[in-house]
């Protein structure tokens, strides 16, 4: 083994591929497993390595920056990067990568399957069944609300909106989206519009938008308050973008009447509540979890990792 193959820091056990790769090319400062590190050895990794790869739950804040000496990347192995100061790594000089694209049809996969759940009520049906209370079919059973046709809003018309849109084409569905930005290339039928109308005029409501200091608590009690109450929202983005207690409420008010959600404000604790409503779907943060995509998030990791080991720019520097 030459003690020249880099030093790097991997903070969770990565799928198979990943690992083989990592192992030929690399040093481990730490073998990785599946549960998050203890503050002390994620401390100890960045004091050591000089590359690191980190997922969307880890922290990296300003102090533990300070103390790595050695770091020249961190590869965040997510499309988000809202668990990492990018100021400081700035200051300090560390890049920062993210894995964009390859994720984006497995998340708009699963915001639809839990659109489709949701509306479908998909979960209360196999659970009829898996408890052995299922006495046989009625016409008004697990009453669901219809997909096609019906109006989808889209809140962030980046690349997974985008991806979610045309799904719904295939539902025939009529498309409202809000965005900061125009962009002209998107087809004309799908309509920008002011987060609040995009909340009044869809049965069902998307959120697809970064976590940041003007995203978080996008949608409060006043947002909730002008969705339809036969609607549904789906979260896939990041859990902060909903105010979680104000969604409990508005869930057991009847303001809206179902949700489906991959994240959550502090995960992994779920609000207490949510778990207790039936016409809630929840996942544990699976958007990108296939084998093909999470392989591909970390064969971009290590990209991005040896381009700035080799002093070439990083194809996908965030910071
Ligand atoms: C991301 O990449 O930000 C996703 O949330 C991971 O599933």
């Amino acid at each position: 083994m030459s003690t020249t193959r880099p030093l790097l820091y991997v903070s969770r056990l990565m799928p198979h591929a990943v690992m083989a790769l990592i192992e030929e090319r690399f040093r481990l400062v730490q073998d990785p497993t599946e549960t998050s590190p203890t503050p002390a050895a994620f401390r100890e990794g960045f004091a050591r390595a000089e590359a690191a790869i980190c997922t969307l739950t880890d922290i990296v804040d300003g102090d533990l920056l300070s103390s790595a000496a050695h770091l020249k990347i961190l590869a965040n192995f997510a499309v988000g990067y809202n668990n990492i100061d990018l100021d400081a790594a700035r200051r300090y000089q560390i890049v920062v990568t993210n894995t964009p694209d390859v994720l984006t049809d497995a998340t708009a996969d699963l915001a639809w399957a839990l659109l489709l759940a949701a509306a479908r009520r998909v979960i209360e049906g196999d659970t009829l069944i898996r408890s052995n209370r299922w006495t046989g079919w009625t016409p008004t059973q697990l009453l669901g609300s219809e997909v096609s046709g019906k109006t989808l809003g889209i809140i962030g018309m980046g690349r997974i909106g985008h991806a979610v849109a045309q799904r719904a084409e295939g539902f025939h569905m009529v498309i409202r989206y809000y965005n900061h930005r125009v962009n002209p290339a998107l087809p004309e039928a799908w309509a920008r519009r002011s987060l609040d109308a995009l909340l009044q005029e869809s049965d069902f409501v998307t959120l697809h938008v970064p976590l940041n200091s003007e995203t978080r608590h996008l949608i409060g009690t006043r947002e909730l308050s002008l969705m339809r109450p036969a609607a549904i929202l789906i979260n896939t983005s990041r859990g902060a973008v909903v105010d979680e207690a104000a969604l409990v409420h508005a869930l057991q008010s009847g303001t809206i009447s179902g949700a489906g959600l991959d994240v959550y404000e502090e995960e992994p604790m779920v609000h207490p509540v949510l778990p207790s409503l039936k016409q809630v779907v929840l996942l544990p943060h699976l958007g990108s979890a296939t084998m093909q995509t999470r392989v591909q998030m970390g064969l971009i990791c290590l990209q991005n990792i040896q381009a700035v080991l080799e002093g070439r720019p990083a194809p996908n520097r965030v910071a």
